[in-house]
């Protein structure tokens, strides 16, 4: 049984004095300290349980026996860089093709999800020669200098205009709720896509080449976007028709999360098929691992270079091992099938929720990947950002962990670990049910305006004292809005 060696208040203490304060914990004004977790479950330092609905990188369960047996037993007999032969390193690559298309055959593996991203851009460079790169509104896609230059949902925080890179173009967002074109739109595939095309249009116009088009298959950090059936099979052939690369980044949602398909892009229809895909967060089960996997040709353009590729920590026989666990798992707990079965239900018992309550706008999702976007105004779509705050705080008294992301923090987010099961979905939306009851009351949803912020941040709100204090105005909305952020 784990203990906790300092108590709680010293933690808090030394955090704040050693630790960096852009790092930023869940639940500011009252974080929780957890010693320990297994499946779905996490531990705090009294013992109390939490169900933890977004923690997607604990993919097969919190410390899955089968992956802890194989990282120590690995790590007994060996641990050390990719330069000796191992056949971990082989039989895990091997392993991890017969996931993908054919044609995605060379994997380069490495420690982070920016790492994988990082390197999915100089290959994309090196390729095609050509340096500009399309990306999607509200995307993110790790923390490294190169992508913070391609992460609208990062840069955007910044108030410095520079940050926006010459040769980095935004496309919208492929959102049929709040984007551009919505579900009414007749082919909104078509029309988001050709939004893509344009800006081809407009860099050529400016002397720009097109490098590669970057985009989670499904957007996570963006707020949870199914993107509309067709949209990447017609932005590839406008990306490729400029001599650009297709990038899909599956770091959030890849490895059967999506239940129908172990990767996300497969959603699209088997025609399609990216030119590289990067993997990480659920890989390694909480181990730093992740992986670029591509084609031979864009393989075989970038040893052109001339340049070799080391990285000390990547594809060691640890990880490696660990990986294969992790895919052992999956496989033999079915964990995509369960994900399709409880994802589907949980999603199912949310629409519902959207019958009886206002406040819900949106359900979407596929398998465990799932969003749930709160509005004050089912017409206008004014995104309930405050009460999504005060359903997740709620949740927490509860001991229930889940959190609200996209643009306007509106979007409650699912991502749990893939043993989630059907009574822990009917428990998290029996709970959210009831506190979206309290907050409607207290609000009468037909007075929106009984729930506002004043400039000095200080709270109007006639229902519970318990929303968190606010932080800053570090987000802006679509109509440059300032969005208060809690954390
Ligand atoms: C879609 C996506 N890509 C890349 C990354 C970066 O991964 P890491 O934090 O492992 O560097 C993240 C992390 O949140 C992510 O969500």
């Amino acid at each position: 049984m784990a203990t906790e060696c300092l108590d709680k208040q010293k933690t808090i203490d030394l955090r704040k004095k050693h630790i960096g304060p852009s790092c930023k914990v869940f639940f500011s004004h009252d974080p929780i300290k957890i010693i320990r977790a297994k499946g779905q479950y996490m531990y705090d330092e009294k013992g109390e349980r939490y169900l933890d609905c977004i923690n997607n990188v604990a993919h097969v369960g919190h410390s899955h026996p089968d992956v802890v047996r194989a990282a120590s037993q690995q790590m007994e007999l060996l641990n050390t860089n990719s330069r000796f032969l191992h056949d971990n390193l082989v039989v895990y690559a091997q392993r991890l093709q017969a996931t993908l298309p054919d044609k995605l055959s060379v994997c380069y593996f490495v420690n982070s999800g920016s790492e994988a991203n990082d390197l999915a851009l100089r290959l994309a460079w090196q390729y095609t020669g050509h340096k500009d790169v399309i990306t999607l509104n509200n995307a993110y896609h790790g923390h490294v200098s190169s992508l913070i230059d391609i992460s609208p949902y990062k840069f955007h925080q910044l108030s410095d205009a520079e940050h926006h890179k010459q040769f980095v173009h935004v496309a919208p967002s492929p959102d049929i709720y709040r984007g551009k074109y919505r579900a009414d739109h007749p082919d909104p595939a078509t029309a988001y896509s050709d939004e893509v095309r344009d800006i081809i249009s407009r860099a050529h116009e400016r002397g720009g080449k097109i490098a590669a088009f970057i985009a989670e298959s499904l957007q996570s950090c963006g707020g949870q976007v199914i993107p509309p059936a067709g949209y990447f099979q017609k932005v590839a052939a406008h990306v490729r028709q400029a001599g650009g690369v297709v990038i899909a980044d599956e770091v959030q949602v890849g490895f059967g999360r999506v239940g129908s398909h172990f990767w996300g892009f497969q959603l699209q229809g088997a025609d399609f098929v990216p030119d590289i895909v990067t993997m990480g967060k659920p890989i390694g089960n909480g181990h730093p691992m992740s992986c670029v996997v591509t084609s031979r040709e864009v393989a075989q353009a970038f040893m052109s270079s001339g340049m070799e590729y080391f990285n000390t920590f990547g594809g060691n026989p640890v990880s490696c091992a660990i990986g294969l666990a992790v895919l052992d798992v999956l496989q033999n707990e079915d964990l995509q099938g369960n994900a399709l079965r409880v994802g589907g239900h949980l999603t199912r018992l949310l629409g519902k929720l959207k019958e009886k309550h206002p406040l819900v706008g949106d359900v979407r999702g596929h398998g465990f990947f799932v969003g749930v976007e709160l509005v004050r105004d089912r017409v206008k779509l004014t995104p309930a950002t405050a009460e999504a705050q005060e359903v997740i705080y709620k949740l927490k008294e509860e001991h229930i962990l889940l959190s609200a992301d996209g643009p306007h923090r509106n979007v409650l987010k699912f991502k749990p670990p893939m043993c989630f099961s059907r009574e822990d979905a009917e428990l998290v939306v029996e709970r959210i049910h009831l506190i979206l009851s309290d907050i409607e009351k207290a609000l009468n949803m037909h007075m929106p305006d009984q729930v506002h912020f004043d400039r000095g941040c200080k709270r109007k709100v006639s229902f519970s004292d318990n929303l968190p204090e606010c932080h800053s105005v570090r987000h802006r909305g679509a109509g440059n809005e300032p969005i208060r952020v809690y954390n």
